[in-house]
């Protein structure tokens, strides 16, 4: 019908298309006619690893189907090779798009256990594979005047997860990369969503009984990512949660607050704390500007 949406003449990148989240995607968007990027070295849950064949068998499937798309087995958390991604996309199919940020592993420990060079690397493949990626995407996407990006966030860095410090550091770190760069895309039509997906992958499965996991699935999750980067969307700098057909918007809000004249003392905040903290009438800011002009409007 008229109202279908579809990509077709649009090229789509998808990180670590190889498994769960990335994979459904890529189905998805090659479906309705995406040129796909299947980006995935392969490799462990932890990272460890890589295989060639995990990328390749997405494309199969892809192409099986009847679509189009292409394999690409670099790691986005290294510049080059990421860049390289971008490159694949543009030799094979001329351009690109759409750029869905999923790659991810875990390196789950509580705190005082963790090391810190798994804290970094968490941070390196989470935060720095969606910037190498999306960085080198951009000054193709603000030439065409069109782009959309999806970042994959988590609960996990919106709201704690026990044994995930460095994974929710990393996972709520794109949502500050996507609140700067939605202003800076804006004039360039390039939009820039957060996704916070639930869904029994590799990722989840020890979490949680088999038959929830199974129920779980994947591509109830990306028709929330197929419209984010559609001509349909129109929305930018928004978080959005997904998963077993639940969709739902999540935002920062900021309470109205206390103003203490002069020079506020430590008491003045204890005595207001609950005021401070109320947020039964609060405001969503769209910008780090309109929130100072708040703070300095009284
Ligand atoms: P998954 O483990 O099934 O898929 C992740 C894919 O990323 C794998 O195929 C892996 O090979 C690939 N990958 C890992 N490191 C990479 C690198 N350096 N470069 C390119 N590809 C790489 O896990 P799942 O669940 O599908 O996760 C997808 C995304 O969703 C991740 O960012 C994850 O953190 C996020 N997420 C998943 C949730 C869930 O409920 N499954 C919940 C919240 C977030």
């Amino acid at each position: 019908s008229a109202m279908t949406i579809r990509f077709d003449n649009r090229v789509a990148i998808v990180t670590g298309a190889g498994n769960g989240l990335g994979r459904a995607h890529a189905l998805l968007l090659a479906s309705r006619g995406a040129k796909v990027v299947v980006n995935d070295p392969g490799g462990a849950r932890d990272g460890r690893g890589g295989d060639s064949a995990v990328a390749d068998k997405v494309v199969a499937e892809i192409k099986a189907a009847g679509g189009q798309a292409v394999a690409n087995y670099d790691s986005v958390a290294e510049q080059k090779a990421a860049a390289n991604i971008v490159k694949t996309a543009v030799d094979a199919f001329g351009t690109v798009d759409i750029v869905v940020n999923n790659a991810g592993i875990l390196r789950d420990k509580s705190f005082p256990n963790m090391s810190m060079d798994d804290f970094l690397l968490i941070l390196q493949v989470h935060l720095m594979g969606s910037v190498y990626v999306t960085h080198a995407a951009w000054p193709i996407l603000r030439e065409k005047a069109y782009g959309r990006i999806v970042l994959t966030s988590s609960s996990s860095g919106l709201y704690g997860n026990f044994g995930q410090t460095n994974y929710s550091a990393a996972k709520l770190s794109l949502v500050g990369f996507m609140n700067t760069l939605r202003l800076e895309g804006q004039k360039y039509n390039i939009l820039v969503n957060s996704l916070a997906p639930v869904a029994g992958t590799r990722m989840t499965e020890d979490l949680m009984p088999a038959e929830l996991i199974a129920r779980m699935k994947p591509e109830l999750v990306s028709p929330m990512v197929a419209y984010l980067c559609s001509e349909a969307c129109t929305r930018s700098g928004e978080i959005w949660a997904a998963g077993v057909g639940y969709f739902s918007r999540v935002e920062f809000r900021e309470g109205p607050g206390v103003r203490v004249a002069g020079q506020p003392t430590i008491e003045d905040v204890a005595a207001n704390i609950d005021k401070i903290a109320d947020l039964t009438t609060s405001t969503a800011y769209r910008t780090a500007n309109e929130e100072s002009q708040a703070v300095l409007a009284g």
